[in-house]
């Protein structure tokens, strides 16, 4: 058994080539998909706690840093998959450089970051709905908005909708795209109204001091709200459905960071500007910033707006996960029926299906903040893998055909695994310890299916790829 075997970049091509995914989408496309993935909890909900507790008004400094940090990720995610583009993201990268078991551990942190934080963002939403709703003065009971540890019975709010965007992403990519856009359209001019009304109410007093917490507080303010740059690799996983993967994926995951870091940057500055930086621990800062200076229809046409950035984030999270299920199914790391695909639909209805039975589980049941963290860490890890891994495949692969190469190399992709390892490091002890066990669930999984089914385990490595003949030279000196 080799768990370092490599699966050679031209296979995946090879393979790739073979699949029937419709190429149904272009350069908007995948902006709105990242920008559909990306802007979501981050800005909507954690803002608050990170200005209140952290950073102060300065937030804004922390979303420019993480943005920094975000970008340096995002350059050395554009070369891969401007290089390999094939559907799998961050584990089909690792595959064709450092072995299958790391991809295998890629795959198992991708679980956390796209089924693990989609949890948590059907738990936002399901609060954003209760709170429109008792505005309009229907109040849902307990016992149906929160999971048993939050007091509940279920959270009914996050099952139903993860069910309905579930079949959504089944029943065809074309159509889901559409109604991405559509979304994203409505959250980006929501936060537009919030800007032109933020702006014209800002009390400069509010904005002093800038950083009430010093520095340290403007680091952690980063650490925690890194989460709203989470999933703009969402972009790379939709590479086998693009039209042009080459020239689209690195404007789409470039373009995606860009638009995310001004706008959060922007209503970071307004936000603290409006309202003191200590009235803003709350689940909707955004809103309840607007209802304190009295104009009650934004707040609530902007509740309505974080409420649709929330869905196309989770749209676009159980999208994800899929076709990363799909690419693992494809090696035989997972069971072949998650790379089945609907007779009809052409969807990868399996892999569809049993994310959003998981998501709809993990929304139903647990509590926000544990579900959050671990999806941080487990994206964070990917950051760092991804990173080594572009300077593992330019040096073991210089003949790679690289239509975007990152600027600065080496230093770049050094500097994005340092940065993710920095803020890895800044998150709890408990996350780390609940990380350490998924890890070895992870590990057991891979031990007692993958290394066994894996479509590399019948071809020998290093020599897998290579004509028959020379791959066994031994079989032609014992021949007479
Ligand atoms: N970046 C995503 C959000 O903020 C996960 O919701």
């Amino acid at each position: 058994m080799n768990l370092w075997r490599i699966k050679p970049v031209d296979q995946l091509f090879q393979e790739s080539s073979r699949e029937k995914l419709p190429k149904a989408m272009g350069p908007l496309d995948l902006v709105a998909l990242g920008v559909g993935a990306v802007i979501g909890t981050g800005i909507f909900v954690l803002t608050g706690v990170a200005a209140a507790e952290y950073a102060g008004p300065g937030v804004t400094i922390s979303f420019i840093l993480s943005g920094i940090g975000a970008g340096l990720a995002a350059l050395v995610y554009a070369e891969l998959a401007s290089m390999v583009p094939v559907a799998g993201s961050a584990y089909t990268f690792a595959y064709a450089s450092l072995g299958e078991m790391v991809a295998w551990v890629i795959g198992w942190n991708l679980i956390l970051e796209y089924l693990v934080a989609a949890g948590a963002v059907a738990i936002g939403w399901s609060s954003y709905l209760s709170d429109l709703l008792r505005s309009a003065g229907i109040v849902l009971p307990r016992a149906l908005t929160a999971g048993p540890l939050g007091g509940g019975v279920i959270n009914l709010p996050a099952v139903l909708i993860v069910a309905l965007l579930t079949t959504l992403t089944i029943t065809g990519t074309r159509h889901s795209a559409e109604v991405n856009r559509v979304i994203v359209a409505i959250k980006i001019a929501v936060i537009l109204l919030f800007l032109v009304l933020g702006f014209s109410h800002v009390n400069a007093a509010n904005w002093r001091p800038f950083t009430p917490f010093g520095l340290i507080g403007v680091a952690h303010g980063a650490a925690i709200i890194f989460f709203a740059y989470v999933g703009f690799d969402a972009v790379a996983t939709a590479a086998e459905e693009v039209r042009d993967p080459r020239r689209d994926l690195p404007l789409g995951i470039i373009g995606t960071i860009l638009i995310a870091t001004v706008l959060y940057v922007a209503v970071a500055l307004a936000l603290t500007g409006m309202v003191h930086y200590s009235t803003l621990n709350n689940p909707s800062p955004v809103a309840t910033a607007l209802l304190s200076l009295g104009i009650r229809w934004a707040s609530g046409v902007v509740s309505l707006g974080a409420l649709a950035g929330l869905t196309s984030v989770l749209l676009v999270d159980i999208y994800a996960q899929s076709r990363i299920f799909f690419a693992m199914a494809r090696d035989g790391l997972l069971p072949t029926a998650f790379h089945r695909l609907h007779p009809r639909y052409q969807t990868p209805h399996v892999a569809l299906g049993v994310v959003g039975g998981a998501i709809a589980l993990i929304g139903g049941f647990l509590p926000i903040d544990i579900v959050a963290q671990l999806a941080n860490i487990g994206t964070l890890t990917a950051f760092i893998i991804v990173s080594i891994g572009v300077l593992v495949l330019r040096k073991t692969r210089p003949d790679l055909k690289r239509p975007f190469r990152v600027p600065g190399y080496p230093y770049i992709p050094i500097l994005a695994a340092a940065f993710s390892a920095y803020l890895a490091s800044n998150l709890p002890p408990l996350t780390w310890v609940r990380f350490v066990v998924w890890m070895a669930i992870g590990l057991i999984v891979y031990f007692s299916y993958g290394a066994t089914h894996s479509q590399l385990a019948q071809e020998p490595f290093p020599l897998a790829g290579l004509p028959k003949l020379a791959r066994k030279p031994w079989l032609k000196r014992r021949k007479p």
